[in-house]
């Protein structure tokens, strides 16, 4: 029996049948994302507090000196904020999520959405989208800058003297934190799954088959909370940056645990 052509009705933008609150999903990705977008640029234009201690800000880390430059309002966060930024917008979680909330096309599974004829996918403006393999190859990067702030916010300066000694205080515990999630977030990518599984008829006769099927099979497990991960490292980062900002600024003391 020949198949018969399924026309789906044209619905106009938000138009739906369904009865639960689906708008609210896209409505709190616009609000947070918009509130992160607006503190990071502030945050970056800023250029200061962004390091007390032995922390270090991860809005600018790594820390690239810019007062000699000579350019007013280049800090050392809108050299670096580039990497992290073009690794979220590129990810194929936030692409659902902004597709969703900012380009409402669609805002929502079986609801009207804007554009409907003027769907491009990936290319002309949204073109950059395909470059997010390189975008992890830059966050990985990040990941060992990050991981050795950890460990760099692990050693005190000795009031009086230039040594250093071993401790841990809340912020060390606050960066932890936020690298260990920012690491989830990075190591369950869809990109770094393909890069170490993907293109392969055999794990058994390729080479270093058994490595990568391990591999894989430990990105295929954190894939999963690839969406948790992305939220939890949003909030963890920005976090990170509110405490080293509000401890430099001497509005919250650091407390050493040990
Ligand atoms: Fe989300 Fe790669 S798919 S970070």
């Amino acid at each position: 029996m020949a198949n018969k052509a399924v026309h789906l009705p044209v619905l106009n933008l938000g138009a739906t049948l369904r009865k639960d609150n689906w708008w609210v999903g896209p409505a709190t990705t616009f609000v947070i994302l918009t509130g992160f977008i607006v503190y990071a640029t502030f945050r970056a234009f800023e250029n200061d507090y962004y390091q007390v201690g032995p922390y270090l800000s991860p809005f600018y880390s790594p820390l690239i000196p810019t007062s000699g430059w000579g350019i007013p309002f280049l800090s050392p966060a809108m050299l670096i904020l580039p990497g992290p930024a073009g690794f979220r917008l590129t990810c194929y979680y936030y692409r659902k999520a902004y597709y969703r909330a900012f380009a409402m096309d669609p805002p929502a599974c079986a609801v009207g959405e804007r554009n409907r004829h003027r769907y491009n996918g990936e290319t002309k403006l949204f073109i950059f989208q395909n470059l997010h393999r390189f975008a992890l190859y830059v966050a990985l990067l990040f990941l060992v800058i990050l991981w050795h702030d950890v460990y760099k916010a692990l050693w005190f300066r000795v009031p009086g003297s230039d040594e250093t000694t071993f401790g841990v205080g809340v912020g060390t515990l606050v960066l932890a934190l936020n690298t260990t999630l920012l690491s989830g977030y990075t190591f369950s990518c869809h990109s770094l799954r393909h890069l170490v599984g993907g293109s392969v008829d055999s794990y058994s006769t390729a080479a270093f088959g058994q490595l990568r099927h391990t591999l894989w099979r430990g990105v295929s497990r954190l894939n999963q909370n690839h969406m948790l991960f992305a939220w939890s490292s949003l909030f963890a980062v920005a976090g990170a940056d509110v405490y080293v900002r509000l401890v430099a600024m001497g509005v919250i003391q650091d407390v050493r645990i040990l």
